[in-house]
C-alpha cells in the first residue's frame, strides 16, 4: 500500500483507529446521497466494512486509500481504485470526503496522485467512474481531472428503493499524459 503525500493530505492504508471517522463519513446523508448503499446507522456496519478494507490490502484488484489530514493524520475520506484488471489495463475509481471539507479542492488533490499511480505505476490505460448524473460535485470533479462523459446507463442502481441512472466517465492514460505535460 503506497503512502502518498500531497501538500495538505496523506493517502495511506485504513487502520482500526479510523473506525469513528469512517463511520461518521458514511453515516452523513449528504455524503451518501448518491452512494451505492444507504447511509450507515450503526457503527457495526462501519466495522464490517473497515475490516473488509483492511483485509483486502494486498489483493491485486483493489487499492483503497484513507484520505488523511497531513497534520494530524485523521481520516477525512477515502479514495479507491477497484475492479483493477491488469490484463485489460483498466480500473474504476470511487471516493468520498467528509462534507465539512468539501469545496477546498481536496478531492482534486487526492485524485491527482491516485491517477498518476494508476497510469505510471500500475501501467493502466483507462480509469472509469460511474456517477449519478445528479451528483454535480462528483461530475465536476472528474471533468476537472480530464474524464470524458461517455454515456448514460439508465436505471442502473436501486438504493433504498430509489432507482437511478449512471453517467459513465472514462479517462485514458494518453489523454491524462497530454494534460499533465
Ligand atoms: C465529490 C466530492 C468528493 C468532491 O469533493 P471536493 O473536495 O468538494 O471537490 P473539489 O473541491 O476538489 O472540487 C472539484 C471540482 O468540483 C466542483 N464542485 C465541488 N462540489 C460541487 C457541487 N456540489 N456542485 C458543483 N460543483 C462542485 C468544484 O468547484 C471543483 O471545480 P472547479 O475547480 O472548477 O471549481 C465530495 O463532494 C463528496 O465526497 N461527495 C459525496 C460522496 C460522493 O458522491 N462520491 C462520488 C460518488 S460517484
Amino acid at each position: 500500500m503506497p503512502v502518498i503525500e500531497t501538500a495538505r493530505l496523506r493517502l495511506r492504508g485504513h487502520r482500526q483507529d479510523d473506525l469513528n471517522a469512517y463511520f461518521q463519513l458514511h453515516a452523513d446523508p449528504a455524503v451518501m446521497r448518491y452512494w451505492s448503499w444507504p447511509a450507515w446507522t450503526s457503527v457495526e456496519q462501519a466495522q464490517d466494512r473497515l475490516s473488509q478494507v483492511i483485509g483486502q490490502r494486498g489483493a491485486n484488484r483493489v487499492l483503497c486509500w484513507a484520505i488523511a489530514d497531513q497534520g494530524d493524520d485523521r481520516l477525512l475520506g477515502s479514495i479507491v481504485l477497484f475492479a483493477i484488471n491488469r490484463e485489460q489495463g483498466r480500473a474504476e475509481t470511487g471516493y468520498a470526503l467528509s462534507s465539512s471539507h468539501w469545496g477546498r479542492g481536496l478531492a482534486q488533490e487526492a485524485m491527482a496522485p491516485v491517477l498518476r499511480h494508476a497510469f505510471d505505476v500500475l501501467g493502466l490505460r483507462r480509469i472509469e467512474a460511474d456517477i449519478d448524473p445528479r451528483n454535480a460535485g462528483s461530475c465536476r470533479l472528474v471533468e476537472r481531472m480530464g474524464f470524458v462523459r461517455e454515456g448514460l446507463l439508465r436505471e442502473r442502481w436501486c438504493v433504498a428503493g430509489e432507482v437511478s441512472d449512471s453517467a459513465m466517465y472514462g479517462l485514458l492514460a494518453a489523454d491524462w499524459r497530454v494534460r499533465a505535460r
